[in-house]
């Protein structure tokens, strides 16, 4: 039996850390008013309350001055702050195995109710949650007691408990007859619940202990990105890694060759333009080699401690260049990469898809050139000749995008792909 069927958290602060959006919208409508900007521990403390107090306290602002910074904070918190968010890491795991498990998960805020839900659904949690309840304008109160309570809708749960990291989510919590447990990781004071009579828990670790009784277990998963170089494989990745961690992930970010110090030291030789007498054999095994000692030492343990491990390039890599670019022949390539591999493929491949030649055009814009870049038009045609027979091969694994976009619209078409194939994987 679950040992709590309902569990309520407050938003900011306790599921989300809202500090880059908020301080950055203070600074901000500041800055239009022309007034000084406090200091930073001063910036934190907007945090949580209501906004007009924080800029008649902090910045002894009247009336008009207070509705004047109020508007212009929202100018830019709307379109931009509300997103400059990131869910705790930990946070997503304990959701997703508190809702498996059979626990009821609400979320009760004193942020408004319609910007929290578009949080909330932002970061893809609300599959986890079954309501949500923060002021509305027919109800605009945000004292946490009438919040549980709306929350609840009149359900009766046998051990419901409310979790936040400011006093009134607990003393709330006692006023709606639960149990109450405080959180030291948001924006709390260090003596926020000395005299609440609540469990505190310093982190997520410590919170999700108290909640299940063990940490959360989390499922690994392996996305790798391909493409032609000049697909801008990079620039996808960082915002792939970036959208990831905002989420709550744990992301084991690497490449190849390369991402661990040996492997690293393979990659130089691989792509040092004095090396150009490398056989093309010894080039297929040096890649297999920096690979071999990249799963054993990174990919492996990334994925067995339940990390998603996002990078750049892998075998389908030496598929295409060895295998395609080089002549070496599919089947040479598996055999010599089977036990590098140990068995290891990728959940997902991402594939930014460009022809050789508008990928040359871009390459001859780069600075210098490594020894592989500087193959002749013919290899790189025969690579992206061998990436298109991968994916028409192996369909299920790839998400295809045309890399001719600007980096943004890539960035927007990848994401919603990578989300549905990792929900179907029951990784989020
Ligand atoms: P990068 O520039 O994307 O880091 O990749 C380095 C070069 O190595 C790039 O030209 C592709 C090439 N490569 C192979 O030929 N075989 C492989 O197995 C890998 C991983 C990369």
């Amino acid at each position: 039996m679950v040992q709590f069927d309902a569990v309520i958290f407050d938003l900011d602060g306790t599921l989300t850390n809202s500090e880059r959006g908020i301080v950055a919208c203070v600074r901000y409508a500041l800055e239009k008013m022309n007034r000084p900007v406090p200091d930073a521990d001063t910036l934190r403390k907007f945090i949580g309350p209501p906004l007009s107090d924080s800029f008649r306290i902090y910045c002894g602002m009247d009336e008009r001055e207070t509705a004047e910074a109020v508007r212009a904070y929202r100018e830019r918190y709307l379109p931009i702050g509300w997103a400059e968010n990131e869910v705790y890491p930990g946070i997503r795991a304990l959701l997703k195995t508190l809702h498996d498990q059979g626990s009821d998960v609400y979320v009760a805020t004193g942020k408004p109710q319609t910007p929290s839900e578009r949080i909330l659904r932002h970061f893809e949690l609300m599959p986890y949650i079954k309501g949500v309840a923060g002021p509305t304008d027919d109800d605009p109160r945000a004292d946490k007691d009438v919040l549980i309570r709306r929350v609840l809708d009149g359900k009766s749960y046998r051990r419901p408990v409310m979790i936040g990291d400011r006093r009134s989510d607990v003393t709330g919590a006692q006023a709606a007859g639960i149990e109450g447990i405080g959180v030291m990781y948001g924006f709390g004071e260090p003596d926020e619940f000395n005299e609440a009579g609540c469990p505190v828990a310093q982190d997520v670790r410590q919170l999700s202990v108290l909640l299940l009784g063990e940490e959360p277990k989390q499922k690994g998963y392996f996305i790798s990105m391909e493409g032609l170089d000049g697909c801008g494989k990079t620039t996808q990745a960082n915002a792939v890694e970036k959208a990831l961690r905002e989420c709550g992930f744990t992301v084991r970010r690497s490449r190849e060759p390369g991402g661990c110090p040996i492997s690293e030291k393979i990659r130089g030789l691989l792509l040092d333009v004095n090396n150009k007498g490398m056989s093309d054999i010894a080039e297929a095994l040096l890649y297999a080699a920096s690979r071999a000692q990249h799963v054993h030492e990174v990919i492996l343990p990334a994925m067995a401690r339940g990390e998603i491990v996002l990078c750049d390039r892998f075998v389908d890599s030496s598929v295409a260049f060895q295998g395609g670019g080089r002549q070496l022949g599919v089947p040479l390539i598996q055999q010599i990469n089977a036990p590098a591999i140990e068995g290891c493929k990728p959940d997902t491949t991402i594939f930014l898809q460009l022809d050789h030649e508008t990928a040359l055009r871009r390459r001859e814009n780069a600075s210098a050139l490594d020894r592989m870049e500087s193959e002749k038009a013919a290899f790189h045609a025969r690579v992206e000749e061998a990436y298109a027979l991968l994916v028409r091969q192996e369909p299920e694994r790839f998400i295809t995008v045309d890399a001719r976009q600007s980096p943004e619209e890539i960035t927007q078409k990848i994401l919603p792909m990578l989300f549905e194939r990792m929900k179907e994987a029951g990784v989020m």
